[in-house]
């Protein structure tokens, strides 16, 4: 694995944690409070090109690259998991699926507002009844007559950003009898007729990052707005999800390492007994054991974000080592801040501190886009071939 930054890629970590450090950590704590959604920060990122690190300048992107989408998301992470929430939905879930799916018309018309940030995009999989048996949904879509629309009718739940959504990427079921091979994928604008957000989601964490339910009747989508092929959504939906699991995956490093920081400074400063807490074995074993994992970690997310770039050229695809990234990613951030909030004692359960913050928001990223025990069944399919 070749771990030699570019010019380009230290640029938008630079930028990242620059914007993080003097716009985000200072109202973190206030937004986790709040659960106000953070626009005028999401805003900013996309004029730094932050909301489509990935998406070539000619679509209002960044033209950068998967390696570098990592790190930026590890700088915000760092400072809030809630915009590196809405960050990674706008980044992958949509504009990377468009510009992978869409024609070259949908690109021009529905990434660049995203990129650029003055939308906010969503992603609707989910639904009540299926969360991880995702191809097991009731949403349908239905082509009239004329051939001009389709008209969706769909209930889905846990949208992320679905409150502040411009635009969604949704599924439905174009044909009832066809399971997984008869799901559709569509670009939907909110502001038509027909579309409507439900109950709002009170989080554990990420809590600044809206979560609501969406419902769609009788929704005229113009069959332009069809992502790729009728039937293709399911396969669709699932390369994307490769895709935005490296970013959860970059997501849980920046908590954790955000928890590691924290608990190496208070080691270091805390007495007890007489004596600096970090010179106590039982601690210093904590921070050994945090360190480690950390950069399994963040290697294991680089690493697939370099197969990432490779699929470009030979096709291959990186469904196993984002699977893994994000698995051991996520339990890592879990654990270390589980550690964190130890080491720190009362004060890692005060709200004084971020670091029960840390701790969770962690937890979502073992269950949002594919839980834990969906990427072990992943990888263990992909290496065995069985089912
Ligand atoms: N890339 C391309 N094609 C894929 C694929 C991938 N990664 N994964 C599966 N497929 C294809 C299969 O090859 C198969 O095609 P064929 O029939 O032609 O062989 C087809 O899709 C169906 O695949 P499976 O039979 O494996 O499907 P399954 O019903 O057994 O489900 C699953 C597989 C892995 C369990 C899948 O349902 C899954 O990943 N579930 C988790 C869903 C999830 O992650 N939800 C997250 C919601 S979004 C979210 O969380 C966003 C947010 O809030 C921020």
């Amino acid at each position: 694995m070749d771990l030699q930054l570019t010019e380009e890629q230290h640029m938008i970590q630079q930028a990242a944690r620059d914007f993080a450090s003097s716009e985000i950590a200072p109202v973190a704590a206030k937004h986790d409070i709040s659960g106000e959604f953070p626009l005028a920060n999401i805003k900013a990122m996309g004029e730094l090109g932050l909301m489509g690190i990935e998406v070539p300048e000619q679509y209002g992107g960044a033209g950068m690259d998967a390696v570098a989408y990592v790190l930026a998301m590890i700088e915000i992470a760092a400072a809030d998991a809630a915009h590196s929430t809405i960050m990674s939905v706008n980044n992958t879930l949509y504009c990377n699926g468009i510009m992978q799916y869409g024609s070259e018309d949908q690109k021009q018309k529905f990434v660049r507002p995203v990129a650029s940030g003055e939308a906010i995009a969503a992603y609707a999989l989910t639904e009540s009844q299926s969360g991880s048996d995702a191809s097991n949904m009731r949403s349908t879509a239905k082509k009239t007559a004329d051939g001009k629309h389709y008209v969706i009718n769909a209930k889905k739940s846990w949208i992320t950003s679905g409150p502040e959504a411009r635009y969604l990427v949704l599924f439905a079921k174009t044909d009832a009898d066809a399971g997984a091979k008869g799901i559709s994928a569509f670009i939907i604008d909110t502001s038509v007729e027909g579309f409507s957000c439900g109950k709002t989601e009170p989080k554990l964490g990420i809590r600044a990052s809206a979560t609501c339910e969406i419902e769609l009747s009788d929704y005229h989508c113009p069959a332009d707005c069809l992502l790729g092929k009728e039937g293709a959504g399911f396969k669709i939906a699932m390369s994307v999800l490769d895709a935005g699991r490296i970013g959860i995956a970059a997501q849980a490093v920046g908590i954790a390492r955000a928890a590691y920081e924290a608990s190496l400074e208070y080691v270091r400063e805390r007495q007890a007994f007489g004596r600096e807490i970090g010179s106590f074995q039982m601690i210093q074993a904590k921070i050994a054991d945090m360190k480690t994992k950390l950069e399994a970690a963040r290697l294991l997310t680089l690493n697939a974000a370099l197969k990432k770039i490779e699929s470009q050229s030979n096709g291959v695809r990186f469904t196993v080592e984002g699977s893994m990234a994000k698995l051991f990613a996520s339990e890592a951030a879990m654990w270390i801040t589980h550690q964190a909030v130890q080491i720190h004692g009362g004060m890692g359960y005060s709200k004084e501190m971020p670091i029960e913050r840390y701790f969770r928001d962690a937890k979502i990223t073992e269950i949002y886009e594919g839980t834990s025990e969906i990427q072990r069944l992943v990888i263990a399919r992909m290496e065995t071939g069985l089912r």
